[in-house]
């Protein structure tokens, strides 16, 4: 159902649906990072990707994107951004290498619904200070996922992410051009969750709803440039960057992180926030 704002709420029975797409997910990242390391290339990483959504039997979300509205259409099922690239990044013969930072955006399809997530890790031992970027940014998505409760706002969980980035006294940049979404039966969909914004304002979180929240952070500039390739964002100052991204709902026994193997128990109830999976 089509809800005010154009907000898609989804029956018990489709976030059921959108768990199973989020677990696909979630067994995607967890292979790719297990199988990155030096000398493996991106388009490997990929491949291992369209193997498990084969396994699955689930489609990209990602594989096609934007054909039609005059863009090349996104021709891989992964995004895969190393060092300085921020998000977007298309797997190709890159060779990765001890030390590199790398982000794997992904996006399953079950039954027409949608799951996307992303997770940042190193390529062998990261940088003390990439392995913190990592971390900070991590921090904030499950701060944007604590901040979402139904009664409250949109602006709650951009406020959480923004504030949780500005704790830390390195400065960090925090993308504004780039938000989260709400996502369903399309990967994109109204409304936009900002990494940045006021609590209390933006739309109503009610039931049903089903979000995709993903913090893009710097070392360095909060500016993103595209590269030559028309997808790929690198940072404008060559800082490195780290993506951390769960699709969610709120249930009224709490929150359902649908894109984490767990549903997010482990790391919800760790910050003593209500873990609220419906029944099967
Ligand atoms: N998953 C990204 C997002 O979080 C979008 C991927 S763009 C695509 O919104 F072209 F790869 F699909
Ligand atoms: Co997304």
């Amino acid at each position: 159902m089509i809800g005010r704002r154009g907000i898609e709420i989804k029956t018990p029975d489709q976030l059921r649906l959108m768990r199973r797409a989020g677990q696909v997910v979630a067994e995607v990242h967890r292979a790719l990072t297990d199988a990155a390391a030096p000398g493996v290339t991106t388009r490997d990483l990929d491949e291992l990707a369209r193997d498990v959504l084969a396994r699955r039997g689930a489609q990209s979300s990602f594989l096609g994107y934007g054909a039609g509205w005059g863009y090349p259409p996104y021709p891989a099922v992964t995004c895969i951004s190393v060092n300085e690239e921020i998000v977007h990044g298309i797997p190709g013969g890159r060779v990765l290498a001890h030390g590199d930072l790398v982000s794997v955006d992904f996006g399953a399809i079950v039954d027409g619904w949608h799951g996307d997530g992303a997770v940042t890790f190193g390529v062998g031992d990261l940088a003390a200070a990439d392995a913190r970027l990592s971390e900070v940014t991590r921090e904030s998505l499950w701060a944007g996922i604590g901040a979402a409760r139904l009664g409250g706002r949109i602006g709650d969980i951009s406020a959480a992410v923004e504030a949780s980035v500005r704790a830390h006294p390195e400065n960090y940049g925090l993308l504004r051009e780039y938000s989260g979404h709400g996502i369903g039966s399309a990967m994109h969909q109204p409304p936009d969750v900002p990494n940045e914004g006021r609590a209390g304002k933006g739309p109503r979180i009610v039931e049903g709803m089903a979000l995709a929240i993903e913090p893009m952070v710097t070392r360095g500039s909060s500016e993103g440039v595209v590269l030559d390739d028309e997808w790929t964002v690198a940072s404008s100052d060559g800082s490195r960057a780290a993506h951390w991204e769960h699709t969610i709902t709120v249930t009224p026994k709490g929150l359902w992180v649908l894109t984490a193997l767990d549903g997010g128990e482990s790391e919800l109830v760790a910050r003593g926030l209500p873990f609220g999976p419906l029944a099967d």
